[in-house]
Parts: C-alpha cells; structure tokens; sequence
C-alpha cells in the first residue's frame, strides 16, 4: 500500500527528512520501521486526535509488526499512551507522566516515539525525547496546519512554568517530519486558521509571489480542508484533487522557507529570528490573553501591528500594510486589538501599552534593555537580515489608541505632497472595471476598508477577478462584465460601516442573475451597527418601484436587505436624490446592465451634491458608456432627468485615480492655521471632485493665499491667529469638507456660518452634532442650525489645552480636529484607527511629511480604583426650585452634620441691607442676579467649610454663577439638588409671597432650570412625601414625615462622609448579606420592608426589573425612567436605612437591561451616585471609559465591579477567572463574580479560589457565588454580600438563591455557626419580655440560639458556671446584678464604665482567648427612643425624674444627644448631686421642683421618669409624686415625655401629657426595652435585629398581659 503513495520530501539540515503529502499513516508505519528498527515504538497523542486516528496507527503497527519474524531478539512492541488535549499537559507535571510512563513500561534507549498532536505534543514529547535516557530518537507527526509548518520544524522543544511559556527545553531534531495534509480534515476551522497566520508571516517576510497566492486563493484553500476526500483521494498525485494541490503547495512552501532559514541558523543566532515577524508584539499579547485567544491569532495582530510600525519608521508602504491586513483577515483571523472577539473578553481589559512593554522585555531576541523586531520593508522582504533594535517610545506610539499632535511649525514648510487615491474615484472605479469587459490596471487606488469591503463583495458576487501588482500599487481588475451569481450559503455581503460600498452595492446585486446552481435564493447585505441605522430607503423605494424585490430583514430604511436575484428591469427610474447623491451614482453605475435602457429621474426636491453625480457620468464615460442630461426646452436648463443607455463598460488598460480632494483638505488647513504653505500634487482645478474647491472658496475667503493650477494647489497660511471668519458659506457642494472648515472657524476672527450641510447628520456618525460636542471642549462656542452650524471664531490662545476629542470612529472627525492639535496644545485625539477608512497613514504622514510630531497616548490605563476619599468638610451648597423645600432640608442637613446652616436669600438681606424683593424692585433682575452671583462668589470662598448653604432657585439663571457651582464640583465640592415634584411646589408657592414673583408661569420656569439645577449639581435630593402605589397611599404620613428626617441625616451624613452608611460586616471574619428587591414597583414592598430585609446588611434595588404601570413592556427588556428610579430609591429611602445597592443587570448578565444600551446604563449608574446610594453594582463588561468615569465621582458610594456568566463555560480554576479577578478588584472596592456550578464540585473549587484571592495582602471585599442549584452551597460559604431572597418577595434574582434564614440554618448544620444559649440574669424577672424579644429575632433569622431566664437573687455558682460555658452565647443582666456582676467580667465598654452598670454580656475573642465584656445598652434604648422623634442637637432641656442606675443611662443619652442642659430631680436629692458630680461633662442642673425651671430658660422638651409609676400620681394621694402640667410647659415644636416604667399601660406621667399639650409626643417603658433588645441583639450576633416583628410580638406578649 505504502508503494501507491506519492510523498514530496523538503530537506532540512541537509536531509530530506521532512516528507509531505496526503493518507500518509502506512507510509508512516512502514517508514519508520523499515528506517528507524528500534524494540520499542510508543506513540503519543492528545485524546482529541486519538479518537480520529489512534486506531489506524495501531492497526497499522500491529498488522506490520505481526509480519516480522521475531528471529532471536523479542519482536518489537507498539505501545500509545493519551494525554489530555491542551497547553496545560506541557508541562513539567506533563513531561513527568510521560517519562513515567516510558520508565513503567521498561523502554530502553532504542525506544523511538512517535508525536502524533499539535504543537503541544510536538513540543511536550520532543522535550521528554531529548532527555530521555539523555536523548532517543522521535518523529513528529503534525495534526494542526500551525504544527505542520511550525513547530515541528527546527527542532524547537519545550515546556511551559509558571514564569512563562516555552522556558524549558532543547534543541532536539527528529528522524523525521510526516506531513499528511489529510489530517487537517478533522481540524477545527479556528485552529486552521491559526496555522494561517504562520503561513501568512512566512510568506509575508520571505516570498512575494507565495503571498500573491496566499492572498488571492483564501477560498480555495479554505475549500481544501473543508472537503473531505473520500478513499484516500489525495494519497498518489493522481487522485488529488486542485485543491488539494494548492494546499499541499501552500504547506510545502512554507515549511521549505523555514526549513532553509533554520539550516542556515538552526540556533537562532540571526537569521532565524526572521519567523519571530508578528511575534514581539504577538507574544505580549499572547502573554495576556491565553489561553483564549490562540497564538496564530495573537500574531496576526503582532504582524499588523509591527508592520505598521515599520510603516511608522518610514521603511513600509500602506500598500503593504493593507495587503497584510486584508490578507490576514481573509483567513478569519484577528487584526486589531479592537476586534469584537477579543474586546468582548475580559481579559482583553488588562491590555495596556505599558503591559505589553514589560512583556516584551523577555524577548530572547533583545539586546539588553533594547527590544528587537523584525521589520518589513515590503511584502515578501524585510529590513534587515535580522530582528531590528526599535525604541520604546516607537513601540509605544503604534500600541496606543490615541494619539497628540505637539504643536509648532510643520518642519517640512513648504510642504509638497499627495494624498492618498480618493474614496468616491476609487470606489466607483472598482465597481466600473469590475462590470466591464476587459482588463484595467488601477493606479493609487485607495486601500482602506471601504475598497477592502467593496471588492471582498464583488469577488463574493464573482463580479470580478483581483490581482496585485508593483508590490501591490497596482490593483489588475479582470471583469466580469456584468455576470454576477448569487454568494454561496452562509455567506452574507459584510460591509461594517463602509457607506459608499453599501449605496452601490445595493443597485449592483440587483443586476443578479438567478443560476440553476445556486444554493440560495437571495443575496443579502448587511453592516455593523451604525451602517444599520443609514439610510438607504429612497434607493431601496426607487429600485422596488422599478420591479426589484428588496426586503429589509431589520429595521425598515435601512440594511441589512435581502435581494432576489431577478436583474434589473430598467425603463424609467425615479429616486429622490435629496439625502444622498449616492443613490444616484450607485443606478447610474449599474444602469446599462439593466433589461432595457434607463430614464433616471430626480425627484423630491433639490438635488445633495451634484459634483459627485457629475464625478459619476464622466468616470462613465472613459469607460464607454455616455450618459446624456436632459435640459428644458427653450432655456436650456439642467434637468434633473437622465438617460443611460444599455451597454457595457469597456476597460480601459489603466486607470489613474485621483487623490482624494477631502483628504487634501487636511494638510492645506494645517497650512493656513500654522501660517505656513502646503502644495497638493494630482488635485487642482480640472478635479473631478468638489471639494477641490475648498482652497477657493474657503481657505482664500478666510485670508489664505491660494493658488491653483489644473493639477495643483497651494495654500500659504495667513500668521497665526489672523484666520478670518466667512460670514456665510453654502458648503453643499463640498459637504465632507465642512468639518475641517469647521476647526478652522473655531480659532477664526468672528462667527462663521456654514449651511448646505445637513445630510452631515447621516454620515459615520451626526457629524454636526460631533463637532459642536467635540469644540464645547476647547471652549468654543456654536449654534446649532437646520442645515449646518455657527461657529464662534476664538482668539487661538484662549482655547482650552487638553481636551481629548472623541472621534466616533469617523475619519473626517479624528483628521480635521489634527489640525486643531497642530495650534492648541496637550489635545488628545481618541481612536487614532478611524482615519483608516481613507488615510490609514494619517498620523505617519502627518509626522514624516508634514513635520509635526504625533505622539501616542494611553488613555486606557490601568482605571485604578481611587479608594476611598477622607471626610470632607467642605461646605454643601444646596440649589433647587423655590419651593423645593431647600431650607428645610438644608436646616435638617445642618443639624444632622452639626455644621451651620445659611439661608443666601437672609444672607443677601443682612449683607445689602435691604430685602430681596425690593432690591429687585428698586434695580431690577438683572442686577440683583449680579449681586447675587458676587454674594455667592464671597460665600464659596468666606464659608466654604463646614456650612449648608441654601441658594436661590434663580441663581442658575447666569452662566457665571453656573460656572462657579461646576467649579465647586469640580474642585470636589458638593452641590444637592433639592428637587421636588413640581405640581406639590405650584402648590406650596401658592401659600407663600415673600419672595419675588416670578412674572412667568412657574412651570415654565421649571422647564427652563431643570437641565441647569442637572449640570451644576452633583447630587440630587429626592423631596417629596407621599409614596403611592397603584394609587394607594403606602406608607404612614407620620413615619415618613420621620423618615425624612432620618434620611436627610443619613444622606448628607454618607455624601459627605462625616458618618458613611457602609455596612461594618463587610470586615474579614464577619458574614454579611444583601436582599435582591425584585419588584417592578418598590412601593409594594414597603409595607413589609421591615420583614424582607431581616438579617440582612442592605439591599439591592434591581434597576432593570424597575417598571412603572405606563413602562410595562410585554417584552421584558427594558429601560425605566430616570425619573421613575429616582422616586422609587427615594420612597424607599425614606422608610429603610440600610445601605443600597444600586444594580442595573444587563441581559447577558442575567438581567433585563438591554445589553446595547450602554449610554442609558451609564446615566442610570451616574443617578445612583447623584442620590447617595452606598453600593454600585458595575458591570466589568461596561466600557473602560464609564467605569473610570464612575470612579472618578463614586465619592463614598462603594463600587461593586462585577461578572456573570450564566453559559456555565467559565471555571474557577482557569486563567481567565483570575483575569477576571484582577480587572474587577482595579476597578472596584468590593468585586463580584458570579459563575455556574454544574457540579457540587464547582462550590469547592469557588471556595478554593476566593480563599487563596483573599489571603492576598490587602484584598478586596470579594462576593464569590455559582448560580443553580447546584451552587446553593457555595451562597453559604460565601462571606462577603451573600445574595438572599425572601419567602414574602414574588420572585428570586437568581436561579438558586435561598433566603437568610436557610443560609443560617445551614451554616448551623455544617458546623459553621454553632448554637448559643442566652440569658436573663436577675429576680423577679418572671414577666420579663426579653425571651419573646430574643426568640423572635432567632426564629425569624434561622439561628438556633435560645434565650432563657436565670434567676437568682445574688451573683451564685450558677451564673459563674453559666458564663463559663462554651455555649454562652451572652447575657441581659437587670435588676440586682447590674453593678456586682461586674466583678466577674474582664472588660467593660466606655458607656458600661461611665454608667457604672452593665446590662449586657458580650463574649468575645480577642488574641485566640475568650474575654467576658459588660456593656450597657440601656441608654441606647432611651437615645433611640428619643433620636426618632427629635433630631440630634435639637434638645434645649431635658429632664430627668430619678436618680438610679437608668436615670444614668437617660443622662448618658441625652448628653450623647447634645442635650444643651438636663435637669435631674430627685426625692433625695443628694443622690441627684452624687449623678451631677460624676458626669462632670455633661451640663447637670439639679432641682428641687418638679416643673419649675430657672427664669429666662425655655423649659425641657425631653421628660424621661426612671420611677415605677405605682408611685406618682395626678392627684393628691400620700406618697405618691405628683406631677405638675407646667412639665409640658413647651409648646414651639416636637417634645417627647418617656416614661421607663412598663406598667401600667398608661401611666400618669403620659396621661397627662396627652391631655395637657398636643405637641408633646409619649414613649413607654416598653419601647425603651425593645430599643435596648435590639441593640444587645447585634452585639452579640452582629446582625440588626430584625424590629418589625419582633416589636409586635412583644406588643402582643405585652398587651395579653397588662
Ligand atoms: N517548537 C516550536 O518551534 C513551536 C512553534 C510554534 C508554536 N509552538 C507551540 O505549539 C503549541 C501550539 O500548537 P497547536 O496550535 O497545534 O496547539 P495544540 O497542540 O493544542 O492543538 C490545537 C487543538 O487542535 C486539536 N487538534 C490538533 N490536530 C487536530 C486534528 N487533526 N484534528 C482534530 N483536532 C486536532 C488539538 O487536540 C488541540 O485541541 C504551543 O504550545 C506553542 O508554544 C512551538
């Protein structure tokens, strides 16, 4: 059998041991026994290969070796071993398997092993082969296309470390190299194109003609593999097929390149470093985003890459660069970082410059500090015989994304140059010699995408055949003339966003002519995102008109269209021209291969560039076809009427296409705004393009010295700063120019108005819009018109430095704002790349023949994580409608941060000397806004710390008080919006007239003002009071009215960072939880948020399940109203204080917001900070700018940087999870990953994973779960912000989420939260409520704990052995114990101390022993109980009734409440003296009279009586105290009377407070005992007790009794 296969043998190191050809594996075997005799053959390969082919190896062997006669010695053995497939079995651990394997089975120093793999087993067994027994012999046999032409041959062989990749190895030559190209059959298509990219480099760096065939035959050679060949087809020459041939060729080719350089240098000392082309940069790559993105694909993008800095350096053509690009991309691999597979990861997001530089330091290439790279000179050629040394700052500049224009003179002055073949010419060329018969030679055509696109479609329609010649500076069109098929299956006409393509390929698939073998039915046309939302629609009604069946397949109007192959019918055609002239060229391009001759006629009003139109009918012309225009009887006039004959296109032999007219536009404005002189060679006045007017009718208009020859034009520039500005000038005829006209105006004389141009808003991107954005940041100002834009011309030095200028992947945006960084320093242009749709070269040539330097910049570096920001006491500034409420909050706001409060409306009076309303009455508005403006100035710089200063509503109204709020943001001040709906303010203003009128409706006013309050502020305070939901009042008036207070405090107190509302179980050792809210309407979870958010340490809104009853969306996906999330966050705010966490989940996140929309994502992430919500849940996938720039202005709002994957593909243990680590743990303060477990495995392997991250030095806060039931586990293991559900919520989060409580039980169970027993130490304490309290709040939370009493009447044995136990969990301590149990304590809490009293035991481990801490939480109960109804600082007076233990926790609160005096009143009244003495600090006043107080004081607004009430009275009675009305003396706001005694339910202190003053609110005992339950409850398990129900337990407990 072997004798029928024919093999083509390539020498290397002078033998013919490489031999190549197809259904080798006979000839193998017999090869190598006959060649290699040995008493062992082991061979080895990956278990994907070996389920294709191990079992013809062994039959193989076995039927061979059967048939040799064993003679004397042992007949020889066949032996196979598999490793797993992939880069981790080369390895050491891999190499050792092996070597065991060998040693295990007893092979000797004649063993010879066969790899059977890819490069993984190629390298891994040729490695364990050259030192196996200090050396046996090995051949390789290549399965991958990447192995075939690489790594087998050379004898290259290593293994992988953990330091790096290929670190250790040898060279080790094998026997022989089997190449059987029919193995590539069972390859996977992305691993063929793998290989492609080394066949392309060889090609690339050694042989022209092989890269012409590679270039031109990609889908013949893709073919190759992609058919199988049945019966061995392929194994003798005469069975093989073309394209096996041309494969084999291609193989061949590029083994025999390889194979002579490494005779040549089979060290690598020199020569050889010429495969290393792509590879310097390829490998940095490769470094970071391995295993995912395979090595071909890596050095596909290191070719671009180093061959575009070669281009940089001046040694490479753009032809070149373009060839290689388009080449590669042929082979579906990568070229650009930028590429959709590789941006979408999330590794990709550790790319940066700096990275990639200290990658390449390891290059075995570089000379000491200085990196070598293999430069080409053209294709086929490199620069040097070797790698070449390149600077850093070289490197640096082609790796980064943007790029900066030093400003100066262009040193090139007078700078004579081309510009690169013109779009329009090249385009419509390609198409014109693609349809005519013949062969045409096309000279400067323009290599960029869109010619790129278009021809890759024409090939694909088999229009045309292509052919590069000169090096590619020929392109050779052999035409099809007019004969097109439909593509084959699958295959779609991909233009991305090449509009020009689109417009004429559109009327070329319409020419289409159905054939019996095609395969599909139509021939479809698409783009990329943008290109499906242009216009294509009057082409698409025109050609439909016209009898061509078009479809849309997406949105109406635009592409993706489908096309039936039917011809053109012809006749008359009418199209309405008026938004782009393309559509016109594009049916007059195609007209005379329609059925019957063409009457184009333009309707719908005037005609949009009419020289284009123009351009088109000449062009047709020289190709032979005359299209006539009809004019109008009698007059002559230009009809808009055209008639095309039928014919065909006949080619001329060469075709010189002209520069591009736009383009030129560049360097002559570069010219006039350095006051320098340009000379453009091929464009001048015989053009056929219109914006070779430009010179003319701009540039000289604006005080430039043009001057222009048929062929030619020269621009010399007036000085510097001298540009005029054109009144007026219609640029219709010169659209594409306007945006360099536009840059110009911006440092022009005066206001220059350009019109003409609205069809600019459907181009790239509105580029109208894009500049007016983009000037906004040199400070320029504009106006925005129907048909173009005013440009307010600025003196040059007064533009702003350093804006950065986003492009929106629009070449014309990206070149004409260079010119602006040729005169305004530091600007930043971002996405250098777009200026490759038509001068790819831009920046080089800007720098090597202009003469200004271009520098790169990184602007995606490393977005670190700025940690959180120091308290500031910068004072906060509040702005909002008049009637907003500003005063009242910012007095609240004041309160709450113990800061001052100033009113700028009595500020301004005190400061003037007279009221507002009539100063604006005696000087008017305008001035009063002035002064107002000045008064703000002077607070901003007099009271800038530590006030609350309330603005004005109107103080928006000026541009210079604006400017000086955004000065105060910017300079890390903060301004609050009070916003409040506005019909409630209509409603309140009505009430209110002692500030000036408005004299406009009120509405209006608010209309005008809302964007302003938005732009000057940077946060935004919610202040209405009702919360509704479907119409029904949700929450108590009177708990909000509370909850507003609360909020106020917790709001400015978190924005500030005076008391940041974090959660403290974030810390290491500590649990902590959060409650995914999934409501679409938060209000209905209100009524029961005390219940869902038990235990739990925040909770999460999920924005993306936001719907309010008008958004409700049937489809799921969806978008909530900034408006609707605000009122939601803020109705929930003001009943519930734990920290939020602001989730906008997208949908391949596992949520419901749309992926695409980025911006509204963005805006709704920015909200959350603008309203002081604590946590923001960012998703990693967002781009890099927003997740800087949420960075940037988090404050004290904690960003959670997350990952989801729901595919179930990612694992814990593989690279790309750590990857994923790294980028959120930059990004973020706390990260998230969220991954799926298929396997009760995959919760150990999570565990594993965070437990290794955390043990890192200063490791973040780190959530990390699997989704699905089967990850339930690791919830419970997780630490850090476990998501929980709830019973009571409509549905979970998350497939798999479980609620507190069963985490609890389950720790239990697992050993992780052992139960606890609690107790009451005291007597009598047989009625105490604290066991319901206690109980409750376990039962609810899941925890196993109990809670008993434990009376007894000294401090005996009992309680000793109790608070020895290891189960003590803790202990209340009363009534006698709290001072003697002190002494069997080791340490007391500074309140414990200062009371001399404990009621509580903590125990607790500190330093690995236990210690027993007493503390007192009594006077927590009485601060709380007061803290809700009176606000900090707000205490004049208080009294205190009593003078025992609880009297001490009273004064203890009510100091730490700044109560400003307190009054203790005492039947002894030496022991009132005894309390007075020992709280020194507090201001103490005792009296002898209930209810007299010193004169000239306000009397107390706080009462607290410690006495059981069984001893007071309201009358008379003996005894019994009684007390006096003139307790209530107060009257002018909220008071509190607090009686500590529990029976009975209302005592005669309360009774007479409700029937003596309205405005004194009553608290009883019992409330006091819940406040201090539910603080000794977090003491001892560090959760919040969960109040709601507890408290109405004990209510009812309480109330069964009394
Ligand atoms: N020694 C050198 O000079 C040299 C040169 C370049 C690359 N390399 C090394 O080569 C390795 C990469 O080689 P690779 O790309 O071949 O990787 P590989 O060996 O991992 O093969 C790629 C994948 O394709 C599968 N596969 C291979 N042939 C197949 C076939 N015929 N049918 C079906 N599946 C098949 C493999 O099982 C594997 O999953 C890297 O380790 C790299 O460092 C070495």
């Amino acid at each position: 059998m072997a004798a029928t296969t024919d093999v083509k043998k390539v020498s290397i190191l002078g033998k013919e041991s490489i031999h190549c050809g197809f259904h080798l594996i006979p000839y193998i075997v017999h090869t190598v026994l006959t060649e290699l005799p040995a008493s062992t053959y082991v061979l080895i390969t990956d278990s994907n290969i070996a389920k294709f082919y191990l079992q013809a190896f062994e039959t193989e062997f076995d039927s061979n070796l059967s048939g040799l006669s064993n003679g004397s010695h042992a007949r020889p053995r066949f032996l196979s071993h598999i490793i797993p497939p992939g880069e981790m079995s080369k390895s050491r651990e891999g190499k050792a398997v092996l070597e065991d394997f060998l040693l295990l089975n007893k092979c000797t120093r004649d063993t010879v092993i066969l790899a059977l793999g890819g490069g993984v087993v190629g390298d891994l067994v040729g490695f364990v082969a050259a030192t196996f027994m200090r050396g046996i012999r090995f051949c390789q046999i290549p399965t991958s296309l990447l192995a075939m032409v690489d790594s087998s041959v050379g004898g290259k062989t290593a293994i992988d470390t953990p330091h790096g990749k290929n670190l250790i190895g040898a060279f080790w030559q094998p026997e022989f190299i089997f190449i059987d190209a029919a193995l590539l059959e069972t390859l996977p298509p992305r691993e063929f194109s793998n290989g492609m990219a080394e066949v392309v480099k060889t090609a690339a760096i050694w042989n022209d003609s092989e890269f012409n065939s590679l270039e031109a035959r990609s889908a013949e050679i893709f073919a190759a593999i992609q058919t199988p060949s049945t019966n061995h087809a392929g194994r003798s020459e005469k069975t093989r097929s073309k394209a096996q041939e041309l494969l084999l060729s291609v193989i061949i080719g590029s083994i025999s390149v390889k194979a002579h350089i490494v005779t040549i240098d089979p060290t690598e000392k020199g020569l050889r470093n010429l495969v290393n082309f792509g590879h310097s940069i390829g490998h940095a790559i490769e470094a970071i985003l391995t295993p995912t993105i395979l090595h071909g694909e890596c050095v596909s993008i290191g070719m671009i890459l180093e061959a575009e800095l070669s281009r940089q350096m001046g040694i490479l053509s753009q032809v070149s660069v373009g060839r290689l690009t388009r080449c590669l991309k042929a082979y579906n691999l990568p070229v650009s970082l930028n590429d959709p597979r590789i941006a979408n990861l999330p590794t990709s997001k550790l790319i940066t410059v700096e990275r990639l530089l200290d990658i390449m330091k390891v290059d075995k290439k570089n000379q000491g500090n200085d990196k070598k790279i293999v430069l080409l000179s053209r294709i086929g050629a490199t620069h040097e015989q070797k790698a070449s040394v390149v600077p850093d700052s070289l490197i640096c500049k082609t790796l980064s994304d943007s790029v900066t224009v030093v400003p100066g003179v262009p040193s090139f002055n007078p700078v004579k140059m081309t510009t690169p073949g013109s779009k329009s010419i090249s385009n419509r060329a390609l198409v014109l010699a693609a349809l005519g018969s013949g062969t045409c030679r096309l000279k400067n055509l323009l290599h960029s995408d869109d010619t790129q696109v278009m021809m890759a479609a024409l090939n694909e329609l088999k229009g045309a055949r292509f052919e590069w010649e000169d090096g590619g500076e020929t392109l050779v069109v052999h035409g099809g003339r007019g004969s097109l098929s439909v593509p084959t299956k699958g295959k779609e006409l991909y233009l991305g966003n090449a509009g020009t393509a689109a417009r004429f390929l559109t009327t070329v698939c319409t020419l289409v002519q159905k054939s019996p073998t095609d395969e599909v039915e139509t021939t479809i046309i698409t783009g990329n995102a943008r290109m499906k939302q242009r216009p294509i629609g009057p082409l698409v009604t025109a050609l439909r008109a016209n009898g061509s069946e078009i479809d849309y397949l997406e949105s109406d109007g635009c592409l993706p269209l489908s096309i039936r192959p039917n011809g053109l019918k012809g006749g008359t055609i009418q199209l309405a021209a008026s938004v782009s002239s393309q559509y016109v060229s594009s049916v007059l391009l195609c007209a005379p291969y329609a059925n019957a001759s063409v009457t184009l006629e333009l309707i719908g009003g005037q005609v949009i560039s009419q020289p284009y139109i123009d351009m088109t009918i000449a062009m047709m012309k020289t190709f032979g076809i005359e299209v006539t225009r009809r004019t109008e009887k009698g007059t002559g006039k230009l009809l808009d009427i055209y008639d095309i004959p039928k014919g065909s296109y006949q080619n001329p032999p060469e075709y010189s296409i002209e520069s591009d007219a736009s383009s030129a536009t560049y360097p002559l404005a570069i010219a006039a705004i350095t006051g320098t002189s340009c000379t453009i060679q091929n464009i001048g006045s015989s053009s056929l393009q219109g914006d070779a007017r430009f010179a003319q009718e701009v540039l000289a208009r604006m005080g430039c010295e043009v001057t222009q020859t048929a062929t030619e034009t020269t621009v010399h520039g007036p000085p510097i700063g001298q540009l005029k500005a054109v009144e007026e000038i219609d640029m219709e005829v010169m659209t594409d120019a306007f945006l360099t006209a536009t840059v110009l105006a911006a440092v022009a004389t005066g206001k220059t108005r350009i019109i003409g141009i609205a069809n600019q808003r459907v181009k790239e991107c509105n580029r109208i819009r894009a500049m007016i954005d983009e000037l906004v940041k040199f400070g320029v100002d504009t106006n925005e018109l129907d048909d173009g834009l005013e440009v307010i011309g600025k003196p040059v030095n007064e533009l702003k430095k350093g804006a950065s200028v986003h492009c929106y992947d629009d070449h014309r945006v990206a070149m004409a704002f260079s010119v602006l960084a040729s005169v305004i320093p530091d600007t930043i242009l971002e996405e250098k790349r777009c200026v490759e749709k038509t001068w790819p070269n831009w920046w080089d040539d800007l720098q090597n023949k202009i003469g200004l330097e271009v520098k790169g910049i990184e602007l995606s570096t490393a977005s670190v994580s700025p940690s959180t920001p120091f308290a500031s006491s910068k004072s906060v500034v509040l702005i909002g409608m008049r009637g907003s409420g500003k005063t009242f909050i910012g007095e609240l706001a004041a309160t709450a941060l113990q800061w001052t409060f100033i009113d700028a409306d009595n500020y301004f009076e005190t400061a003037n000397e007279i009221g507002v309303r009539q100063f604006v009455h005696d000087n008017g508005w305008p001035a009063f806004r002035e002064a107002e403006t000045k008064l703000l100035k002077g607070l901003l710089s007099e009271k800038s710390q530590n006030h609350v200063i309330s603005l004005g509503g109107g103080i928006v109204e000026t541009p210079a008080a604006r400017d000086l709020l955004k000065n105060w943001v910017s300079s890390g001040g903060i301004v609050v919006h009070v916003a409040r709906n506005i019909e409630e303010v209509i409603e309140y203003l009505g009430l209110e007239g002692s500030r000036p009128a408005y004299g406009e409706p009120v509405s209006e006013v608010f209309k005008r003002r809302t964007p302003w309050f938005a732009e000057c502020s940077s946060h935004r305070f919610i202040n209405h009071v009702e919360a509704f939901a479907e119409g029904k009042m949700v929450v108590d008036p009177a708990d909000t009215k509370r909850g507003v207070r609360q909020e106020v405090a917790r709001f400015f107190n978190h924005i500030t960072g005076v008391s940041v509302n974090l959660s403290q179980n974030l810390t290491p050792g500590r649990r902590s939880y959060f409650l995914s809210l999934t409501y679409p309407d938060i209000m209905l979870a209100l009524p029961a948020i005390e219940d869902l958010s038990a235990g739990v340490d925040a909770l999460e809104v999920r924005v993306d399940l936001l719907r309010s009853k008008e958004e409700v969306d049937p489809q799921g996906k969806h978008i909530p109203s900034q408006a609707y999330v605000a009122d939601q966050i803020s109705a929930l705010r003001r009943v519930t204080s734990p920290p939020l966490i602001f989730t906008v989940r997208t949908v391949s996140e596992g949520g419901a917001f749309p992926d695409h929309a980025l911006e509204e994502a963005a805006s709704l992430l920015n909200l959350a900070i603008n309203l002081g919500v604590e946590y923001l849940d960012v998703e990693m996938r967002l781009p890099e700018q927003t997740i800087k720039q949420l960075n940037a202005r988090k404050g004290f709002t904690q960003i959670i940087g997350s990952w989801h994957d729901w595919s179930g593909r990612l694992k814990w243990d593989s690279f790309e999870a750590q990857a994923m680590y790294d980028v959120a743990a930059r990004n973020s303060d706390i990260v998230k990953m969220v991954f799926t477990a298929s396997s009760m495995q995959d919760n150990f392997a999570c565990q594993t994973f965070s437990t290794k991250t955390n043990a890192r030095p200063s490791a973040k806060p780190f959530i990390a779960i699997n989704m699905g039931a089967a990850g339930q586990l690791s919830r419970i293991l997780n630490t850090t912000f476990s998501p929980v559900s709830h019973p009571l919520q409509p549905s979970r989060a998350a497939p798999g989420q479980i609620s507190f409580a069963q985490v609890t039980k389950a720790l239990h169970l697992i050993g992780d939260l052992p139960a606890k027993k609690f107790y009451l130490f005291g007597s009598p304490i047989a009625h105490s409520l604290s066991p319901t309290l206690h109980n409750t709040a376990f039962d609810i939370l899941g925890f196993p704990h109990t809670y008993e009493l434990l009376e007894t009447s000294g401090i005996d044995e009992d309680i000793k052995n109790t608070i020895n136990s290891p189960d003590f969990g803790g202990a209340s301590v009363t009534i006698p114990h709290k001072m003697n149990i002190i002494s069997l304590l080791d340490r007391l809490t500074p309140a414990a101390k200062a009371m001399g009293a404990v009621n509580t035991i903590i125990p607790q481990t500190e330093g690995g022993s236990r210690v027993l801490v007493g503390d007192n939480t009594d006077w927590l109960g009485i601060r709380g109980s007061i803290a809700t109804r009176i606000a900090v600082g707000q205490i004049h007076a208080a009294l205190v009734i009593g003078a025992g233990g609880t009297a001490r926790a009273a004064i203890h609160a009510l100091s730490d409440l700044g109560a400003k005096v307190i009054y203790v009143w005492n039947r002894t009244r030496s022991r009132a003296e005894e309390i007075r003495t020992s709280n020194a600090e507090a201001n103490i006043q005792v009296i002898n009279e209930l209810g007299s107080w010193p004169n000239g004081t306000t009397p107390p607004n706080v009462v607290v009586s410690t006495i059981p009430a069984s001893e007071t009275s309201l009358q008379d009675e003996p005894d019994r105290l009684v007390y006096p009305n003139s307790l209530f003396a107060y009257r002018d706001g909220p008071a509190i009377v607090l009686d500590l005694a529990y029976k009975p339910v209302e005592t005669p202190l309360l009774k007479l407070a409700k029937m003596t003053a309205s405005n004194w609110d009553t608290a009883q005992g019992v409330e006091v005992l819940l406040q201090q339950g539910y603080a000794q409850f977090e003491k001892w398990t560090n959760r919040r007790c969960p109040e709601g129900p507890v408290s109405k337990k004990v209510w009812e407990v309480y109330h069964s009794r009394a």
